[in-house]
């Protein structure tokens, strides 16, 4: 009657895919438990390691939650725990890992009655309350594992894209936060069409070098013209840990979602570690607190 869960942290983005492309983190992510109560309703019980609001309406796990219990017939509710460690504004999918496990554990306690997609679309309702914006981009990777790419919301249509064998990410995160509807709020509406060309390309050639394991390609592709210009400024020495990361061996650098974390894609475990390095010896000739992770993509 209850189910502990994992919600991992993704990495949205990915330098050329604004809003369609992700990939799930396999080392950093919340936990939840999840439980059958007989009073009717949506309830959270308990929260740790952030200070977050109780009352369902309120709380992104709470809201996709509520989506999902009012799509079902039930005649008992859920009672949610959550134990955040991924902390809130800091571009790795914090809101969607909540977002998702609520919605991933009532589904598991009710014998699955819906699929992944279906699960995505409550958790967008979810997601929604915390950047003003129905974005899956986080929530597929969540829910689907590795690399996905969101063909469009409505209708909702998510592709898993396979991506290399040793494909791995190190994710270095300055403790400033950055929310994401203020850092959505300094994007243009309007970019010119050379930039989206360009972008464009890069992003058929991403997923065309993740399909075809071909490093260089990805290596290529990793580009970011129309976003990373106005976000980039948001955070602190992102140009010298861009530097010092492709100068390690990074394939390529972008910022995490909407930022502050900077993530990086690299091949092989030794690689990643030693881009890890690079990127810790930036902040740390600074004031600015940090924490850094390396993951394989899966
Ligand atoms: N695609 C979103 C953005 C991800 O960059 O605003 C942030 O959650």
């Amino acid at each position: 009657n209850e189910i502990k869960i994992f919600s991992p942290a993704t990495v949205a983005n990915v330098a050329c895919g604004f809003d369609v492309l992700g990939f799930c983190l396999d080392s950093v992510g919340d936990e939840m438990v999840i439980r059958k109560i007989e009073q009717k309703g949506i309830f959270i019980s308990h929260i740790e390691g952030f200070d977050l609001p109780y009352k369902a309406a309120l709380n992104v796990a709470g809201v996709s939650a509520l989506a999902m219990y009012e799509a079902i017939d039930v005649d008992f509710g859920f009672e949610i725990e959550i134990y955040k460690n991924i902390k809130p504004g800091s571009g790795i999918g914090s809101s969607a890992a909540s977002a998702v496990g609520s919605v991933f554990g009532m589904n598991e306690l009710i014998g699955r009655p819906f699929n992944k997609t279906q699960l995505t679309e409550f958790a967008i309702k979810g997601e929604a309350l915390a950047s003003k914006c129905e974005h899956a981009d986080n929530l597929a990777p969540a829910l689907f594992g590795g690399f996905t790419l969101v063909k469009s919301v409505a209708p909702l249509k998510i592709l898993n894209i396979p991506s290399p064998e040793d494909l791995y990410a190190t994710i270095i995160h300055p403790q400033i936060e950055i929310k994401t509807s203020e850092s959505r709020a300094i994007l243009p509406s309007n970019i010119p069409l050379s930039q989206a060309i360009e972008q464009w390309a890069n992003l058929g050639s991403l997923v065309h070098g993740l399909h075809t394991n071909d490093y260089e390609l990805i290596s290529d592709s990793l580009n970011d013209v129309v976003i990373e210009p106005y976000r980039s400024q948001l955070i602190p020495e992102f140009n010298a840990v861009k530097e010092a990361a492709l100068t390690a061996g990074a394939l390529g650098v972008g910022i995490s979602g909407s930022g502050p974390s900077i993530f990086s894609l690299s091949k092989g475990q030794s690689t990643a570690d030693n881009i890890k390095v690079a990127m810790q010896n930036v902040y740390s000739k600074t004031d600015i607190d940090f924490d850094i992770h390396v993951s394989k993509i899966n």
